[in-house]
């Protein structure tokens, strides 16, 4: 299972909730859940009612959800999440977002007053790229404590990591900017923090290589030779896996094609397990699988309105159909409701 925002944490100090633990353990026979992203600190936050992971009511609230799907003998890793300049102060008590230059994605950030546009965020100083290190090496053991299977970094999407990594986000002069080398430093900074307090073993890490024209970023000439490096040196940290992410906005003919393409591209650099994600259906997913272009494929719509995606793929049964309306904060609506096939 894909990881997907919900945004059902509607309370003060954005815990995850018995409703939320009653949602992840009805998918619970997924071989993988990747939760939705959950902020490493305060100025992580870009969207509305996530449940996070830096506070101990937070590792509590998830300890609510691990239990559950362990209890139906499901694993899940906790995705990991900053979402940098893809934030509004709003969301962030009046201040600017935090991003590693300072440039408006011209986006939308989810607050508590619906979609508003975004800003001119601050460029981090040195002190503050330091401490968000540390905030993910924190938040990587609050995961562990509450009872997760694995974390997974969130550097796919356009997010604070995807920020560093692209030319548009990134004109830093320093340590954390120029080369490509010092635009992909950020990420091999926190796997080394990482390093010290969990095992990287149970690590992944989400990219979206292909990702253009979607949350401020755009494909450049170095785009290839960037995650081409980075895929390359993440060989060096014996992760998990890596999970390349199709996501897009941009209007493409097929999106599952371009994930293919990028999967083929990336297979040969990496020689870890490979999953991969955008627009499968259970017969593409095994034509993707049998013909070595992924080790498994992760699902993300489909999970939204079919609980029991296993048993309706191994029995062949008809899917239930998403509501968009409630993808995002409705309660229970749209959320746990979804009928199961048996
Ligand atoms: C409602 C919704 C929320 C999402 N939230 C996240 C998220 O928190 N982290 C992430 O990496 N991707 C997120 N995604 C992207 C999905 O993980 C996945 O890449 C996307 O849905 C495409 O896969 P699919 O065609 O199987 O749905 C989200 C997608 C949807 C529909």
């Amino acid at each position: 299972m894909a990881p997907m925002t919900r945004s059902r944490a509607d309370n003060p100090e954005h815990t995850a909730t018995p409703l939320i633990a009653e949602y992840y353990e009805q998918r619970a026979s997924a071989g993988l859940i990747i939760s939705e992203g959950t902020h490493v600190n305060p100025m992580a936050i870009g969207s509305a009612d996530i449940p996070d992971i830096y506070t101990q009511n937070q590792i509590e609230g998830w300890k609510l959800v691990t239990d559950a799907v362990h209890q139906r003998d499901g694993k899940i890793f906790a995705q990991l999440w900053h979402e940098g300049r893809i934030s509004h102060p709003d969301l962030l008590q009046g201040k600017l977002p935090l991003a590693p230059s300072a440039i408006n994605p011209e986006f939308k950030a989810f607050s508590k007053k619906g979609f508003v546009d975004t800003v001119t965020p601050k460029e981090m100083s040195l002190e503050e790229i330091r401490s968000t290190i540390h905030d993910f090496g924190k938040a990587a053991s609050n995961a562990f404590e509450a009872g997760f299977d694995g974390v997974e970094l969130h550097a796919a999407n356009g997010y604070l990591f995807h920020q560093f990594f692209a030319k548009c986000s990134n004109i830093r002069t320093d340590e954390y900017g120029g080369s490509i080398e010092k635009r992909a430093r950020f990420l091999f900074d926190v796997l080394d923090e990482l390093s010290t307090l969990v095992d990287l073993k149970k690590v992944g890490v989400r990219l979206s290589p292909s990702m253009d024209k979607t949350f401020g970023i755009t494909v450049d000439s170095e785009t290839i030779p960037t995650f081409e490096y980075i895929v390359n040196k993440m060989n060096d940290y014996g992760l998990a896996y890596l999970h390349l992410s199709g996501f897009t906005l941009a209007e493409e003919a097929d999106p599952m094609e371009r994930i293919l393409e990028t999967a083929k591209h990336y297979r040969k650099i990496f020689k870890g397990p490979l999953i991969i994600n955008k627009g499968f259906t259970k017969e593409t997913a095994n034509e993707a699988i049998d013909s070595g272009t992924a080790d498994m494929v992760s699902f993300g719509e489909l999970y939204i309105a079919n609980p029991d995606l296993v048993e309706r793929f191994e029995g062949d049964l008809p899917m239930n159909a998403g509501d968009r309306d409630t993808y995002y904060g409705t309660g229970p609506k749209g959320y746990t409701d979804y009928p199961f096939a048996n």
